[in-house]
């Protein structure tokens, strides 16, 4: 594949259009992959506009929806404007939006919860049918038809493949400069499939732009739009404490000789808890300099780039708040030696997750005595957001930790339960559980010590008791477990609205 660099030849051949004009392109029916991996680089003001056009359509009594797909979770442009229009049928792979998930969760709209690497593949193998559109943000395009992300890649380069034409809205709120933060790797199908050519965080395998047929190109909407990206709450008590348990577990662990003098790769899941994990590592004395694998790339990770902590951190999305990406921005030339934005194929390709030795930190919901995990579900039946990457990293991982506050719903909920109610993660891949009350290593215990591990290490104090007396009762066989009683933990919260004083007898 051959290119010329994307800011050089004039764009001029391609249409400028509205919003409007774009949307109005997309028939009811269709399927639409859109760029975006969290609310970084997902587009904006062509969703706006097919929501305004799909409540146009409903009032007009015609039906209007199409096939929504994206890297990950999106901004409020984008599933946010949809969902509220009623204007998605189905959506994969992973949401976060309150709106959409009401409608998930009311069986209105259809939603697949897929491994984030494995959504290109499955897109290139055919199993989600055809894809009419691709619609992305773009920061440059020339009129060869190469194109510069903006602040993620996800799974862009593979809806421009398949897709039969592509709409780009072009960001002037993201410098054309960006070219060269990007390596776009799309592997081949197999049977023809070779390794990926990454055996280190910094390593190059592609492209730093993504190549189409420019006679795809349907045309472009200009736009100059900040990232839709929330903010984080500052660490408090409980996740100060879970980041502290994580630091302290990953020092023990390089003193004990397991991985060298050097922190293998570190992947961190997103949010509130990851950020105060990766706050605890730059704190921590023993706790050397390290690189990041990663899929998204967040304000704590661009502080210890700071302060040279972090040496280098690839991931899919940059999702950062304003402040933090206009720093990024003003200081392009220093961060391209930091940071690599790749398709999420290959930030969270199993492959090189096993090859690195990457440590996983996700964050569960609820975890039972003996170590499987359920990151989506609350109370088995809704779904939160969806997998995400969590689990092409856990089953390949180095060591695979999650961690999580012991309880939730201020204390009514206990999140280790004797079974839990939605199993994302296996006993088999789960390595390490962290709580604020500490740490449960079950590498090489059988379930009952697993069990007592979990108990005495991370259960709340106020749980222990409750959850040592189901253990007693239900010793016996390989994995003690009573299936009468073993949601009983839950059909409580479910009736009184918590899980204090079980009765386990009844
Ligand atoms: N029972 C009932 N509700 C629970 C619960 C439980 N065991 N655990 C959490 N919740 C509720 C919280 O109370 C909160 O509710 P609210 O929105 O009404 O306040 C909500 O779920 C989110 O929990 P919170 O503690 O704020 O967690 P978070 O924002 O850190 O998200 C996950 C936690 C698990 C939902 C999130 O990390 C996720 O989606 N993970 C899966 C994907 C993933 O791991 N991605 C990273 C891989 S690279």
């Amino acid at each position: 594949m051959t290119a010329s660099t994307p800011t050089k030849p004039p764009r001029s051949r391609f249409p400028v259009l509205t919003a409007d004009e774009a949307a109005a392109l997309i028939q009811h029916g269709q399927t639409v992959g859109f760029s975006g991996f969290t609310a970084a680089g997902a587009t904006k003001v062509i969703p706006t506009a097919i929501a305004r056009r799909a409540r146009a359509e409903h009032t007009a009594g015609r039906p209007f929806q199409i096939g929504v797909v994206t890297g990950a979770s999106t901004g409020p442009s984008l599933d946010g404007e949809l969902a509220r229009a009623n204007a998605i049928s189905w959506r994969t792979p992973y949401q976060s939006d309150p709106d959409l998930r009401k409608r998930i969760n009311a069986g209105e709209t259809r939603f697949f919860d897929m491994h984030l690497s494995m959504l290109p593949q499955n897109v290139r193998y055919g199993f989600l049918g055809k894809f009419s559109w691709a619609i992305l943000e773009a920061a440059d395009v020339n009129s060869d038809g190469a194109i510069v992300p903006t602040s993620s890649v996800g799974a862009t380069p593979t809806f421009c493949r398949v897709a039969d034409k592509i709409l780009i809205e072009l960001n002037r709120h993201h410098p054309t400069a960006l070219f060269g933060m990007h390596d776009i790797y799309e592997p081949d199908d197999p049977p023809y499939r070779r390794e990926v050519p990454i055996y280190k965080p910094s390593d190059r395998a592609g492209f730093p732009f993504i190549k189409v047929d420019p006679s795809k190109i349907a045309g472009i909407v200009e736009t100059n739009l900040p990232d839709e990206t929330g903010k984080f709450d500052l660490p408090n008590d409980v996740t100060r404490r879970i980041g502290q348990n994580v630091a302290g577990f990953l020092a023990a662990e390089l003193k004990r000789g397991t991985m060298g003098k050097d922190l293998l790769p570190l992947q961190s899941g997103v949010g509130d808890i990851a950020n105060a994990v990766l706050g605890a590592l730059g704190e921590h004395d023993d706790i050397p300099p390290f690189e990041m694998y990663t899929e998204v790339i967040q304000d704590s990770v661009i502080n210890l780039i700071n302060r040279g902590k972090v040496r280098f951190a690839s991931g899919t999305a940059l999702t950062v708040s304003q402040s933090v990406l206009a720093s990024i921005y003003a200081n392009l030339t220093d961060y391209r030696h930091r940071l690599l934005l790749r398709p999420q194929e290959i930030s969270n390709q199993p492959e090189i997750v096993r090859r690195l030795g990457i440590i996983s930190i996700n964050t569960a919901i609820e975890a039972d005595l003996f170590g499987n995990v359920n990151s989506t579900h609350i109370m088995g039946r809704n779904i939160m957001n969806g997998i995400g990457g969590s689990g092409d990293f856990t089953r390949n991982a180095f060591i695979s930790i999650f961690t999580c506050p012991s309880t939730q719903k201020d204390g009514k909920i206990s999140t280790i339960v004797p079974l839990v109610s939605h199993a994302d993660h296996s006993e088999h891949s789960v390595q390490v559980i962290i709580t604020e009350n500490g740490v449960a290593d079950l590498r090489g215990k059988d379930p009952s010590e697993r069990a007592r591990l979990i108990l005495d290490r991370c259960a709340h104090p106020d749980y222990r008791d409750t959850l040592r007396r189901y253990f007693d009762m239900a010793k016996g066989g390989h994995t003690p477990q009573t299936l009468s009683t073993a949601f009983r933990m839950h059909e409580q919260f479910l009736q009184k609205g918590d899980m204090h004083g079980i009765d386990w007898a009844s």
